[in-house]
């Protein structure tokens, strides 16, 4: 049993303080009543919901692991300079349990982004020494050359590094596309590799990551990881 502000708090509602005034001002329900003290008893094993300020709230299980569909024009920042934040798409709540991108996205990337509140997880994913494969989906200025395709795989040096940078793996979808997968997460990786091998990245968009897949989740949606997708990356 745990008392109801104590649980608001855990759910990401705010301080307890905060989470106390919304249950005095009657706005957080249980089976369609208010409870209005706020040290009310309740049994989160045995609720699967509560109503809070007049949306129903499927009580959250701890950690959280997610996939949002990033959408361009939106800064994979908790303080965004120039756009709206990633973070605004879900809900506000989950910022308050201590939300993380696992990576960024460029503003103007879209595609799989992953999100969790469990530390150890956005850390073992972006871990330089895991190596996890990122494949993204890349519209080039310039049309596809054996070249592009030999230089990406055999490996170019970016700006100030001096070890080579290598694709994983290159697939040409279209004249104007190719399917590029790395393993490390350099700033602007893919934009800069494609620029030293003399292409340019007009659209960058992410398929996946490890073996986790975007599917067809639509932009600026979200959805849980299954537990066959957590036990694919080792959680
Ligand atoms: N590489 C880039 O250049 N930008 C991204 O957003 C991701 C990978």
């Amino acid at each position: 049993m745990k008392e109801l502000y104590r649980l608001l708090h855990e759910q990401g509602f705010g301080s307890r303080k905060d989470c106390r005034k919304l249950i005095e001002a009657g706005l957080v329900l249980i089976d369609g009543e208010a409870v209005l003290d706020h040290r009310q008893p309740v049994d989160p094993t045995a609720l699967d919901e509560i109503e809070v300020d007049g949306e129903p709230w499927p009580l959250l299980e701890l950690p959280l692991y997610l996939l949002l569909h990033k959408p361009g024009g939106y800064e994979t920042s908790h303080r965004p300079l120039h756009n709206p934040s990633v973070f605004h798409l879900l809900p506000y709540q989950f910022e308050a349990l201590g939300i993380a991108a696992v990576g960024r996205l460029d503003v103007d990337t879209t595609g799989l982004l992953l999100m969790s509140t469990d530390g150890q997880f956005v850390h073992a994913l972006t871990s330089p020494k895991k190596q996890v494969p990122k494949c993204y989906r890349v519209t080039l200025k310039h049309a596809v050359t054996d070249e592009l395709v030999a230089r990406l795989l055999k490996g170019v040096y970016l700006k100030d590094d001096d070890e080579k940078v290598i694709a994983e793996a290159v697939t040409v979808v279209d004249e104007h596309t190719i399917d590029m997968t790395i393993t490390q997460g350099k700033y602007h990786q893919v934009k800069r590799m494609v620029a030293a091998a003399s292409n340019r990245v007009e659209g960058l968009h992410r398929l996946s990551l490890g073996t986790v897949e975007l599917g067809d989740l639509a932009e600026g949606d979200w959805r849980w990881l299954s537990a066959g997708e957590l036990a694919a990356l080792g959680f």
